[in-house]
């Protein structure tokens, strides 16, 4: 039976003979030795030592199954434990031109992302990926939230029409979903409280350091709740995904040289920042906003908040801060006004601390059936296409709302990466959808 490195990188197996499969990541010949290291399926790593003449045509990456003795040297690389090689079994020659080498630009790595992903790195992102996905789930299981999962080719837009992915769906035209959210609204009426992963798309023009065109959006709905019961799911999700996260995969965030002190300080209550508020303390810096005819002007009351000025709001905050009544124009139409204060939305986005930005989106849904169909129209959509929505308020509405976090948003601010493109295995972007 072949074994993976981290087994065997243990007293246990000090004098035994073991058998590993992997890849070579590192090939160093000498005169009378060559040493391999050796890397397994998981991205475990170990130096395996043979004659020389016994590996003459090795290569980078080529597939091989070692057997030998395993052996304590405090010189040997990654942790002291060695393989004295007695048999290798080459199961592929690997080409000598293998493209990936220690240093290479950040485009290439993208272009070969297929072979990247057999980096260090990038076993290390996607490792806590996967933790980050696991906890996610299993907060809300549980919780007592049901998971569901809504289809992603729809015939409405849910964030503005702008970001849609159109495509030709047998004789009709149809999107690629920007977020589950309508379907997530449909089911809560018989199912209660429901949650979804699933791919949400949006046409992104801009490039940016946190835009993809596809992304892994986990989104919550639940029928009866108020805006704070909306929150307080969202601040415990987050802190129990950041907490666990640290914990079980401490090694592969030290590896990616994330500090993770910030990190464990992170727990319910998070602030809640109203929009005014927002704007008063960015007025008071002189934030400025650039107009679509490129003049700048001073940000006031109803401009949208973007990525520089979330920058600015969260630079030397240490925890997520909720920005809360956002006016309802800058909204989707879905966002139901405060009853006590016309014009504002009762809705509030999650901004991660030390400039990453918003990572949540969510709130209480419009549930009355005239404001809801004029608001479509408002936003320049044709409420036919909503039929089977405005079903929704038609036939025992009820209070209710949810919210959206995006995985390579929360995945960036965890692993502290320049580029969300670095959190995805493989990222489609506006300039990117191969390989
Ligand atoms: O703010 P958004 O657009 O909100 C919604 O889609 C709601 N319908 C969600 C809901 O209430 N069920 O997106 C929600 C989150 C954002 O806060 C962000 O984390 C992420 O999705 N997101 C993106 N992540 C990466 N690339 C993009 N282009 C993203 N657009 C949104």
């Amino acid at each position: 039976m072949s074994l993976r490195t981290s087994q065997i990188k243990s007293s246990d197996y000090i004098g035994k003979e073991v058998t590993i499969r992997g890849w070579v990541y590192r090939l160093r010949k000498q005169k009378e030795n060559a040493f391999a290291l050796v890397r397994d399926d998981r991205g475990g790593v170990i130096q395996c030592i043979f004659p020389a003449d016994k590996v003459a045509g090795l290569t980078i990456e080529s597939s091989v199954e070692v057997t030998g003795v395993v052996s304590q040297d405090a010189r040997a690389p990654e942790g002291g434990y060695e393989i004295k090689g007695k048999n290798i079994r080459v199961y592929s020659v690997a080409g000598t031109d293998y493209p990936i080498g220690e240093y290479q630009s950040d485009e290439l790595l993208l272009d070969k992302r297929h072979l990247a992903l057999r980096t260090r790195k990038m076993v290390a992102m996607a490792k806590i990926r996967a933790t980050v996905l696991d906890l996610g789930r299993r907060w809300f299981v549980d919780n007592g939230w049901m998971e569901v999962t809504a289809p992603t080719i729809v015939k409405g837009a849910v964030e503005g029409g702008s970001t849609l992915f159109k495509l030709k769906y047998f004789d009709e035209e149809a999107y690629l979903s920007q977020s589950a959210q309508l379907y997530l609204e449909a089911m809560i009426f018989s199912l209660g409280p429901v949650w979804s992963l699933t791919p949400s798309f949006r046409a992104e023009k801009s490039r940016t350091v946190r835009h993809l065109a596809e992304f892994s959006h986990l989104e919550a709905e639940a029928p009866w709740v108020t805006l704070e019961d909306i929150l307080q799911v969202q601040e415990q999700l987050v802190s129990y995904i950041i907490q666990k996260t640290v914990k079980e995969r401490a090694e592969e965030l030290a590896f990616l040289k994330r500090d993770t002190t910030d990190l464990k300080k992170i727990e319910p209550p998070f602030e809640r920042l109203p929009y005014d508020k927002a704007i008063e303390i960015l007025r008071s810096k002189g934030f400025t906003v650039t107009e679509e005819s490129g003049t700048k002007r001073e940000i006031r009351a109803g401009d949208d908040l973007n990525i520089d000025s979330e920058r600015e709001l969260t630079k030397d905050a240490s925890k997520p801060i909720f920005v809360i009544g956002y006016p309802i124009a800058v909204k989707p139409f879905y966002v139901k006004e405060d009853p006590e204060r016309k014009g504002v939305g009762l809705a509030a986005d999650m901004l991660a601390p030390r400039g990453f930005g918003e990572i949540t989106s969510g709130g209480l849904r419009e549930d009355d059936i005239v404001s809801i169909t004029e608001r479509i129209k408002k936003e320049g959509l044709n409420p036919a296409a909503y039929d089977w929505y405005l079903d929704l308020r038609r036939y025992g509405s009820v209070p209710h709302g949810g919210f959206g976090l995006g995985i390579e948003r929360l995945m960036r601010w965890i692993t502290n990466a320049d580029d969300i493109k670095d959190t995805v295995l493989f990222p489609r972007t506006m300039s990117r959808v191969t390989p």
